[in-house]
């Protein structure tokens, strides 16, 4: 800094304004100390830097699962509006387990990051883990699903009604006999997805057995096993609501290692419309979440709230949409056939459903 100022000849207090943006310095004096900055290859510490101003410029962000191809889409949509707000991001993968979440929170904290990003794993107790430590909480946004009791900002998608529209789309499409996998049943999300299945066979009034809800991980492996199980039972369900597309994909795996066919012997919808959806065969129907405006609307929000937004706690919910492919397929309700047609016609009539 010296250097820099005997070169520059300015004061050192004019070298910090300018190196930390603390005050306005005239622009010939701003002019001169940038060029001795360049001259001398001059690099400031961050460090030295968070450690002067008790923070930094660092956004904490903690995700899940980093192998979950939905995951980094929220990362790049965060990612680039920190980055536009000169933020870096550092990220961290807790593998679903809250107690890698706690020690990251910990560390983020004492590390002085700005502010967090959080998309916590199934029993996670974000809230208290927030308050525990010395040093104060910096601002938090949680992301995609909040513990229960958690009243901080938050960004999420309209999961329930989601489920519901996949769910509506089979009934339209004729299904009776509807399954679901679920999410693990401690995640706020999956339980929402969960409500909207049920919500459209009670608004239907259809039936629904226990054993044709299977609760699954959100990953593959255990979406192939629940699939596996599901097809496996007598009756067996025409259609499988998939809780996310991992899932979906170990049902496809399921469906043909059975010797059986989606969507003639069972339709398929998944959740999360990844790019791989358009590149399965058949082509799954899945429901969109918007993952990159998530991820922006939450760093959006934390960048705000780290400049001193401070009104209350804000909770955004992002629309989803059904994007239908060819792995559903209509068939021709059972009572509805057989009410409209002749004895001697129902004789003629095959057991299994009929594709349109
Ligand atoms: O695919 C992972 C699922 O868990 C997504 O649907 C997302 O919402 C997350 O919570």
């Amino acid at each position: 800094m010296q250097q820099i100022a005997d070169r520059a000849q300015v004061s050192i207090g004019t070298v910090s304004h300018v190196v930390n943006g603390t005050a306005r310095v005239r622009s010939n004096l701003r002019y001169r100390v940038r060029e001795a900055i360049r001259t001398l290859g001059f690099q400031p510490s961050a460090l030295a830097q968070g450690l002067r101003l008790n923070r930094t410029r660092i956004l904490g962000m903690i995700i899940p699962d980093i192998t979950n191809p939905f995951f980094p889409g929220v990362v790049r949509g965060a990612e680039d509006l920190a980055f536009r707000n000169s933020y870096r991001i550092v990220l961290c993968n807790t593998d679903n387990d809250p107690s890698k979440e706690n020690l990251y929170i910990a560390e983020l904290k004492s590390l002085r990051a700005a502010g967090l990003l959080i998309i916590p794993a199934a029993g996670s107790d974000l809230a208290s883990e927030l308050m525990t430590g010395r040093s104060p909480s910096p601002p938090v946004v949680c992301i995609d699903r909040c513990p229960t009791g958690w009243t901080g900002d938050a960004v999420v998608v309209a999961n329930e009604e989601g489920a519901y529209q996949a769910t509506m789309h089979l009934i339209r499409s004729g299904h009776r006999h509807l399954a679901v996998i679920t999410g693990p049943g401690l995640l706020v999300n999956a339980a929402e997805r969960l409500k909207g299945f049920k919500r459209a066979l009670r608004d239907s009034s259809l039936p629904l057995a226990s054993e044709f809800i299977q609760e699954a991980a959100f990953d593959t492996r255990s979406g192939f096993q629940a699939a596996r199980r599901l097809l496996r039972m007598l009756p067996r369900p025409t259609a499988i609501f998939a809780c996310n597309d991992l899932m979906a994909l170990g049902v496809l795996h399921a469906v043909h290692e059975l010797g059986l066919r989606c969507p003639e012997d069972v339709s398929l919808v998944g959740f999360d419309n990844l790019e791989f959806c358009e590149y399965t065969s058949p082509a799954l129907t899945s429901v969109y979440q918007p993952g990159y405006q998530v991820g922006a609307a939450a760093a959006g929000l934390l960048v705000e709230r780290i400049k001193g937004l401070k009104d209350a706690p804000r909770r955004i919910i992002l629309e989803t949409e059904l994007k239908k492919r060819s792995s559903v397929v209509s068939i021709e309700p059972i009572n509805r056939m057989r009410s409209a047609r002749s004895p001697s016609a129902r004789k003629k009539r095959p057991a299994s459903p009929v594709l349109k």
